[in-house]
Parts: structure tokens; sequence; C-alpha cells
């Protein structure tokens, strides 16, 4: 199947560096930030210059090479163990995501499985990490088209809600979500697209909104309290989210709020997907009771930008990400095929690691 191109791709590998978007900044600037040493990719990761599962893995695959560069012995033994050490500090940057995980086990596993000397180890490394940024790509358009056909029949043209941003700038380039969404566009079966603000980090507002402007796809920006009003009036057809993390049994973790949402779109008969590549899928987890779940500052729930908007010395928490019961999710879209949740343990297989 064809696909239309987003033209964002926010993880590039330019001559001996990596260049980030500088997802902070968008949609006010839009800055490239040259990553050199796997020092500054840990930390890009951590404050989320790089944000979304599949393009946190995208360039954790590359800061495992850019510390695999800095290793300077010709030991071959000596070089996996400081491989290792660089995968404990990039695995250290956030919890959830699981992608992050698979795509340093990954090239764990290259480094290992790889004869020859230490340099020979290095250039592997470097040839994985764009195999999988181009990987995620082509699994984001498949994602995309299985989704489009998994999507109501009727009306013919759709309004899609989503939530936070699982779009071209989470992934390689294309999207999970926003990939079904770029697909029912270029199919004619797209009116429009409703994006929740996604509190308390604003991706929907900053990053979905940046996204589908940039590929002049309508889209309606709404709060997240909008949302049940919207699906009680009918305005929403289907709901299309990404993932972080998917358990065995189909449960998975998403940004904060997206329970909620599922929650809502249960009460007003409205198919909920959830679009995630295989390599968001942590097989070794039964249900999702097991999901770590990140708990950021509290700093960016009570100040707006860096206006305090409430009194202070009161308690916060902060739960980046909920997780949303199989049973409220009608399918999960993969680059194999949309399945129910209680069928994902057939792609266990191809999980490729
Ligand atoms: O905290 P973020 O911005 O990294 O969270 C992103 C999400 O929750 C996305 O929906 C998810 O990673 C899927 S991205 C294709």
């Amino acid at each position: 199947m064809t696909s239309t191109v987003s033209h964002v791709y926010p993880v590039i590998w330019q001559k001996d560096q990596v260049l980030l978007i500088d997802q902070n900044r968008l949609p006010a600037e839009y800055t490239l930030v040259e990553i050199k040493n796997s020092d500054d990719m840990a930390l890009a990761i951590k404050t989320m210059i790089v944000r979304g599962a599949p393009a946190i893995g995208v360039a954790a695959a590359y800061g495992m090479y850019l510390g695999a560069r800095e290793i300077e012995t010709e030991n071959r033994e000596l070089f996996l163990t400081q491989l290792e050490k660089i995968a404990e500090k990039l695995r250290a940057t956030r919890p959830t995501a699981v992608n992050l995980f698979w795509a340093i086990q990954r090239m764990l596993n290259t480094a290992r499985r790889t004869l020859g000397p230490v340099e020979y180890l290095q250039e592997v490394l470097l040839e994985t990490a764009k195999n999988i940024n181009l990987e995620d790509l082509k699994t984001c358009q498949a994602i995309g088209d299985y989704g489009l056909e998994a999507l109501p029949k009727t009306p013919e043209k759709l309004t899609i809600l989503t939530h936070c941003n699982a779009g071209a700038l989470a992934t390689a380039g294309y999207g999970t979500a926003l990939g079904v969404v770029r697909s029912a566009w270029r199919e004619g079966r797209l009116a429009r697209v409703f994006a929740d603000e996604t509190r308390p980090r604003l991706q929907g507002a900053k990053l979905t909104v940046w996204e589908c402007v940039q590929d002049e796809i309508p889209i309606t920006l709404i709060t997240d309290n909008m949302a049940a009003h919207c699906m009680k009036q009918g305005l929403i057809h289907a709901v299309v989210v990404g993932a972080d993390r998917i358990a065995a049994n189909g449960d998975t973790a998403n940004k904060i709020g997206t329970y909620s949402v599922a929650i809502s779109a249960k009460a007003h008969n409205i198919p909920f997907f959830v679009a995630a590549p295989l390599s968001t899928i942590d097989f070794s987890l039964i249900d999702g009771n097991q999901i770590p779940i990140e708990e950021r500052d509290p700093a960016e729930i009570y100040q707006i930008g860096k206006t305090l908007v409430t009194p202070e010395g009161v308690d916060f928490y902060n739960p980046a990400f909920d997780v949303t019961p199989a049973n409220l999710i009608t399918a999960i879209i993969t680059e194999f095929g949309a399945v129910a949740p209680s069928e994902l343990k057939q792609f266990e297989e191809k999980q490729a690691v």
C-alpha cells in the first residue's frame, strides 16, 4: 500500500551526529539540537526534547551507538561490559515507554551476536540504529493503512479524536494514531481531527496541532474536559490514540487522560482504537497493573509556563501515564493488522529483538 509521507522527522542522523527537533520549543520555534554523545542523548530523552515512545526508541538506539563510539578499547569483552553501562544510563531516562528498553536491548543483542573487532561492532551498531529508524517509518505507514481498514465504514468522512501526540514527532516520521489519521486523510475518509490539549504538558495543543497544520490536515483543538461533551453531541466518530506500553492482555499505558477518554467513548458507543508498533508491546507483563508509571515534576501542574496557578504549599500528584483496561479497547492496530486485545498474543513471535 502506498502512503502519504509526513515531512517531519524528529530524529535525523547527519554525518557523525544526531539532530533532534527540540519538541520543548514547538510550536513557537523549530530548532534542531545537535547530539554528539550518549550523555547528551540521555539528557534529551529525560528532558523530553525527544518524546513519544517510538521516537524515544530510535533516539536511544542512536544513543547506544554514540556511547559505543566513545568506548576506547580493542578488547571485545571490555567493550561489551562498557556498552552495558551506556545501556543502563539510557534506560534510566524514562520508565514507561517500553520502546526505549526494546531498542536498547536490540542494540545490545546485536553487539553480542556480531563477531569481529570492536571497530566493526561499532559500524554494525550504527547500521542497526539506522535500521530501527527506517523500520519505524515503514511500520507506522503499515499501521496507518491497517487503521484505515479498521475505522467505521460510516459516515463516509469521519471525525477522529486523539489524545497527546502520537504523530510524526513521536515516531520516526509518520505517526501511529496520526498515521491512521494521515492514511484516512489521503483516502478522503477524514473530515477532521479533534485534538485534546493534553494537560499538563499540552502535547496535543502544541505538537499535534503543529503537525497537522504542517500537513494541512483540518484540526479542532479542545481542552481535555470537553471530550465527553463533544462525544455526546455526536461530533466524534472514532477515537485513535497511541501507546507507551501494552501488556500481553492488551491493557494499554498511554498519556495521562487516555483512560478517561476510553471510558467516555464506551459510554457513547464510539470505537476506541490503540495504534502501536509491536515494539510497544511488553509480552512479559500479564496485565497493565505491572506497567511502571512515570511521575514527573509537580511544577508541570502548579505552573503554566512560569506562572504559578495555585496557592503554594499544597500537595501534588503528577502521573504522566494511565492504563486503559483492554475491555475498553475496540482493537489494537499494529503493523501486522488490527486485532482485538485478546488476540495480541499471536504477534509475540513476530517481535524482533
Ligand atoms: O510523555 P510523552 O510525550 O513521551 O508521551 C507520549 C505519549 O503518551 C504517546 O501517546 C505515546 O508515546 C505514543 S507515541 C506514537
